[in-house]
């Protein structure tokens, strides 16, 4: 099995003066410097360390099309339809699917995803990771009104000094009325994960945005010499507890939550064995 994306690089938060806080940081704040501190190092190795998981998380997520329960702009990836597919083709319409992939690093669920939605909009913290995305996508021959990274944190509590700006950045009717809103392997990196839900939340269409997160479920605590243990703040979440999340959030219809068959267990250039499984979860918001 391939290793876990954290589980690499050389930095490590020492340099920064957060040597005494390891996981603790985020009480001030500090947990968005250093998320985009290590992942702009990280961006420009990130696709070819862990091509493996990378691939195997992209497959996973494709067979759960109809698990996510989006009504997705390929009608024939709603496998029940057989009939549909006997149509005469000119007839199918195509349904504008906008899929906002947050935290989106390279842009793994965008990729995933790609095929079944008209538009991906991507939005991660670390720039070095938006360029990455920015870049396959123009090397995938896509334009910017099909997949575009923006660099942003809509995660930011309303008292902090950069939120201001941050949510005008954001304002515009490009950014809302999405369709899916998916975190993949970013919630544990969040200072507030319930606040990350409602502030995506926000963006999805009433009674048919589905609110999609997948992560590890709970985990031992990573050692805090690693490179990334500042950078992560919690150790993998229960179905319970994601399941409050997206009620809390507004997004708790039609609630499932599912194990996938990924799993991270090897530890790069150490001998400690790290068993980790992911989940993925799914809700649909209210309808107003
Ligand atoms: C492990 S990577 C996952 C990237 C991608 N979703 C994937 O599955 O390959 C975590 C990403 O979360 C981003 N991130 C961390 N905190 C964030 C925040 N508050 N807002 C936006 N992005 C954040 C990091 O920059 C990084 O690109």
């Amino acid at each position: 099995m391939a290793d876990h994306p954290h589980t690499h690089g050389s930095h490590h938060g020492h340099s920064h003066g957060h040597s005494h806080d390891h996981g603790h940081s985020h009480a001030h704040g500090h947990g968005e410097t250093q998320n985009r501190e290590y992942f702009n190092q990280q961006a420009s190795s990130y696709d070819s360390k862990h091509e493996k998981t990378l691939d195997k998380l992209v497959e996973e997520i494709r067979k759960r099309i109809d698990f996510i329960g989006v009504e997705w702009a390929d009608e024939e990836s709603s496998g029940d339809e057989e009939e549909k597919k006997e149509d005469n083709r000119e007839k199918r319409e195509v349904r504008e699917v906008r899929l906002l992939d947050y935290a989106c690093g390279t842009g793994l669920v965008s990729r995933a995803l790609a095929p079944y939605t008209t538009q991906c909009v991507g939005i991660d913290l670390s720039e070095n990771m938006v360029a990455t995305y920015n870049a396959r996508a123009a090397n995938q021959g896509l334009t910017p009104e099909e997949m575009h990274a923006h660099v942003g944190n809509l995660c930011l509590p309303t008292d902090s000094p950069s939120y201001p700006t941050q949510t005008q950045l954001f304002s515009s009717s490009d950014f809302f009325s999405f369709d899916l809103a998916a975190i993949c392997l970013g919630f544990h990196h969040f200072d507030d994960p319930p606040l990350a839900a409602r502030r995506l939340v926000e963006r999805l269409r009433p009674g048919s945005g589905v609110l999609m997160i997948l992560d590890f479920l709970p985990h031992e605590k990573m050692d805090a010499s690693h490179p990334a243990s500042g950078t992560v703040i919690h150790h993998g979440f229960s179905k319970e507890q994601i399941q409050k999340i997206f009620e809390d959030a507004g997004a708790g219809e039609h609630f499932a939550f599912e194990e996938l068959a990924v799993v991270f267990n090897k530890a790069a250039g150490t001998r400690e064995e790290m068993k980790r499984k992911i989940f993925m979860a799914r809700g649909t918001r209210r309808a107003e």
